[in-house]
């Protein structure tokens, strides 16, 4: 059959599904996951699609059934990896290696092993994908994990003569090339991506530094919106990337959480909450936020007593070692903080290190007159347009890092800082504190106008849109 005559099935490939298998007492849970790369597809509302992407634990064959169960109800299907082959691809090559890279951190952990896992990851994948695909279906790979992907799988469909368009979203920065030529393998990485009809990136900037590293590398002509390579044609471009606003408000009317909202309220009462959502992630700079946090409190002690900064640190790549001494470098900071600052009536922060619900999460957005996001680098940040779609009512200030793919986009309505200048931030959230009702106002109205526009759903439609243009 044609391709265009029948409905063209969409299957993604990421490393992390929607769904994350956590082992508990001898059994497994599959629990929502978290991070960026799901809630951007949360707004997906293509009609045939498969989800395939590695469970998060290597699990038994004859479990796997009430796995495949629990993942097939989010069209989702699991890749599944023998443990060591896992762990090398995904804490090693992945979270060792490229995760630093790509996020201009220089602290890289190279080794010939975890990069024979990456390839080895990569064309299992590949041999996954070939095999689910018809003539003419649609495939999107997404993130570092998978950089190889797309050239394996052009291969393979071309081999087994299947037509099918092959999409490659990228969801952190692409560093500028004296920091991208500086890792080993950079060439295969950039070709791997180059085997993709459609490539694309959350800024201009990251665009531009990709572009420029398959010129200088590959010797590929780059010419606006079109990279010409191998004697192919491939298109980028930058796809803004959002979150669905609806599944805010939606929440945020239920009774259950309006009655948490009032509870939170009256709990911090006379108090101005400052909120912080992040992964427990080195890139996110938790030591800076709270460095600066003390030198606000230390700057303004009119502030103290009056304010309360509530940072959720969501546990995140625990076996990694930078992690697990992230964690104990902030434990300690917050300990300085709550030692120095606290008073018998007031703490001044409270750190939450664990998942929250969503609906927990809502409600403490909602309650919060500021959002404090400290990025050293950050591919977008949606936690930034999840804080404005929950701002409706109270218009809180985002102060921002502009150091995030959102301050590209949110500079507008927020207030920018440098994360390493303490004194900036301090005077960052200052400013945000002292803020008259009206520029408040003002600023989120700006916000809400991107946030409401740029969704989740927009940005599916529009790269899967433009995927679709390119079937030959
Ligand atoms: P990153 O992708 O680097 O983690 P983002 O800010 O883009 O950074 O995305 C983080 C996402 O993780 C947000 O959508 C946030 O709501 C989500 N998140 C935070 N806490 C949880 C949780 N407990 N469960 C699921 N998702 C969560
Ligand atoms: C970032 C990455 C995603 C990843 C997410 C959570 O958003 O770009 O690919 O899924 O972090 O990290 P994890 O390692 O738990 O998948």
């Amino acid at each position: 059959m044609a391709p265009d005559a029948r409905t063209q099935k969409l299957i993604i490939a990421s490393n992390r599904l929607p769904l994350s298998v956590k082992r508990k007492d001898g059994t497994y849970e599959a629990i929502p996951s978290s991070g960026g790369l799901v809630t951007a597809l949360k707004g997906l509302k293509y009609s045939d699609y498969l989800w395939l992407g590695w469970p998060g634990v290597d699990i038994d064959e004859r479990d796997r059934g009430s796995v495949d169960k629990a993942l097939a109800k989010e069209n989702a299907a699991a890749v599944y990896l023998d443990e060591n082959l896992a762990q090398s691809h995904y804490n090693g090559f992945s979270n060792g290696v490229l995760w630093p890279t790509l996020h201009y951190q220089s602290e890289v952990l190279f080794d010939n092993e975890t990069w024979e896992a990456y390839q080895r990851v990569n064309k299992i994948f590949a041999d996954r994908i070939s095999e689910e695909a018809a003539d003419g279906d649609l495939i999107w790979v997404h993130d570092y994990h998978l950089l190889l992907l797309p050239g394996l799988l052009r291969e393979r469909l071309h081999a087994q003569n299947k037509r099918c368009p092959i999409g490659y979203f990228l969801h952190t920065p692409f560093p500028a090339d004296d920091f991208w030529r500086g890792l080993p393998f950079q060439k295969q990485m950039l070709d791997g991506v180059l085997g993709s009809d459609l490539v694309g990136f959350h800024t201009d900037e990251y665009k531009a530094n990709f572009s420029s590293a398959c010129g200088t590398h590959l010797g590929a002509e780059v010419e606006g919106g079109k990279i010409h390579y191998n004697g192919r044609i491939i298109s980028i471009d930058k796809y803004v990337v959002g979150i669905e606003c609806q599944r805010f408000a939606n929440t945020i009317d239920h009774p259950e959480v309006q009655a948490r909202i009032q509870e939170l309220e009256t709990q911090h009462k006379g108090k101005t909450i400052i909120i912080g959502v992040d992964r427990m992630d080195y890139t996110k700079g938790l030591p800076e936020k709270l460095e600066g946090f003390r030198v606000f409190l230390e700057q303004h002690p009119e502030w103290r007593e009056k304010v309360v900064l509530i940072q959720i640190a969501i546990p995140s790549r625990e076996d990694v070692k930078k992690y697990q001494d992230l964690e104990g470098e902030v434990s300690k900071l917050v300990g300085q903080i709550t030692g120095k600052y606290a008073t018998p009536i007031w703490t001044p922060l409270l750190y939450i290190h664990r998942s929250v619900s969503f609906a927990e999460l809502t409600a403490l957005y909602s309650v919060s007159d500021v959002c404090l996001l400290t990025s050293r680098r950050d591919g977008m940040n949606l936690v930034a347009s999840e804080y404005v779609a929950c701002q409706e009512a109270r218009h809180g200030v985002l102060v921002l890092s502009e150091f995030t793919g959102a301050a590209t986009f949110m500079q507008q309505g927020s207030l920018l800082f440098n994360p390493s200048n303490a004194n900036g931030l301090s005077d960052a959230l200052y400013d945000a504190l002292t803020m008259e009702k009206e520029d408040r106002k003002k600023m989120h109205e700006e916000l809400r106008s991107f946030v409401t526009t740029n969704t989740s759903s927009k940005w599916t439609e529009t790269f899967v849109g433009e995927l679709k243009k390119l079937q030959k």
